[in-house]
C-alpha cells in the first residue's frame, strides 16, 4: 500500500533528508587520491550519529556499513573497506541514508577523484541530468512511468544505459515502500502519482550496455561490460504544485 504523508509527517521526514543530504556532500568532499572506503564511510556515520540520527543502510538485509560505495565500474552497493584506496581519476559513486525520528531519507551522488576522463565526466552529467528530469515528471496526476520514461529517454539519446535490474522506490517509515521508480518505462503507464507521495528516484547509468553482475561478496553490483557507472538519487515528495526535492543539504 502506498502511503500518503500528512504535513506533520513530512517536516519530520525533511530531518531524515536533510541529515542524510548533508552527510553525503561532506563524504563528496572528502573524496580525494588516497583515502580508504572506509574512512569516508566513518566520516558519515559519525555525522549521522552526531545529528540524533541512524544509518539505515546499516544492518538492512545484513549490509555491514553506513554507506555503499561504488568505483569507475562498480555500480551500487560496494562495501566500504580499509583495503580500499581511492585513485585519482576515479569516479566513487556513494549512497547513503539516515533514519530520524522513524523516517527515513535516502540520497547518492558520484563525485570525480581529481581529474577524470572526459567520458567519465559526460557519464556523471548526464546522469545528474538524468535525475533532474525524473524529478521534473514527478508530477501530481501523472503516472510513475512518467518518471521513467523521462530519464530513459535523457540517458539514450545521450548513447548510454539504464540499469533495469536496480530501481527506485518508495520511502518514509520504511527506507523502501511501494511503489518501484523504474528508471525506464513509458509515459501514461503505472501507478497515480499523488500528492504526498514520498519517492526516492535514482538512475544508475552505464557508460556501455545496461547488464549487471553481482560480485561473489553478494553485494557489489558491476557493469557486466566493465564500463563505466554513475548513480544520483534524491528523496522527494509530490506535492499539489509539483515534485519537491527533499534531500537538499540547503534549502
Ligand atoms: N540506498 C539503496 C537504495 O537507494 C539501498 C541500499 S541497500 C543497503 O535503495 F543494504 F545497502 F542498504
Ligand atoms: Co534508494
Amino acid at each position: 500500500m502506498i502511503v500518503l504523508k500528512t504535513d506533520r509527517e513530512l517536516k519530520i521526514m525533511r530531518e531524515a533528508c536533510k541529515i542524510s543530504a548533508k552527510a553525503l556532500q561532506l563524504v563528496g568532499k572528502a573524496v580525494e587520491p588516497g583515502i580508504t572506503t572506509a574512512e569516508l564511510d566513518e566520516l558519515a556515520e559519525r555525522f549521522i550519529r552526531s545529528c540524533g540520527a541512524v544509518p539505515n543502510f546499516k544492518n538492512y538485509e545484513g549490509y555491514p556499513a553506513t554507506a555503499c560505495i561504488s568505483i569507475n565500474n562498480e555500480v551500487i552497493h560496494g562495501i566500504p573497506s580499509k583495503n580500499r584506496k581511492i585513485c585519482a581519476g576515479d569516479i566513487v559513486s556513494v549512497d547513503l541514508g539516515a533514519m530520524y525520528e522513524g523516517y527515513h531519507g535516502d540520497n547518492a551522488a558520484t563525485f570525480a577523484c581529481g581529474e577524470v576522463s572526459s567520458e567519465a565526466k559526460r557519464l556523471m552529467d548526464v546522469t545528474r541530468q538524468s535525475l533532474y528530469k525524473g524529478i521534473e515528471a514527478a508530477r501530481p496526476g501523472g503516472r510513475i512511468g512518467d518518471i521513467g520514461h523521462a530519464v530513459q529517454e535523457f540517458v539514450e539519446e545521450r548513447g548510454f544505459s539504464v540499469v533495469r535490474d536496480f530501481v527506485g522506490h518508495g520511502i518514509g517509515t520504511k527506507m523502501h515502500e511501494p511503489p518501484e521508480v523504474p528508471n525506464f518505462g513509458t509515459p501514461g503507464r503505472g501507478i497515480r502519482l499523488l500528492p504526498g507521495m514520498t519517492i526516492a528516484i535514482e538512475p544508475m547509468v552505464n557508460a556501455g550496455r545496461y547488464g549487471v553482475s553481482v560480485q561473489p561478496d553478494g553485494w557489489t553490483v558491476l557493469t557486466a561490460d566493465g564500463s563505466l557507472s554513475a548513480h544520483f538519487e534524491h528523496t522527494i515528495v509530490i506535492t499539489k504544485s509539483g515534485p519537491k526535492i527533499m534531500t537538499d543539504p540547503d534549502d
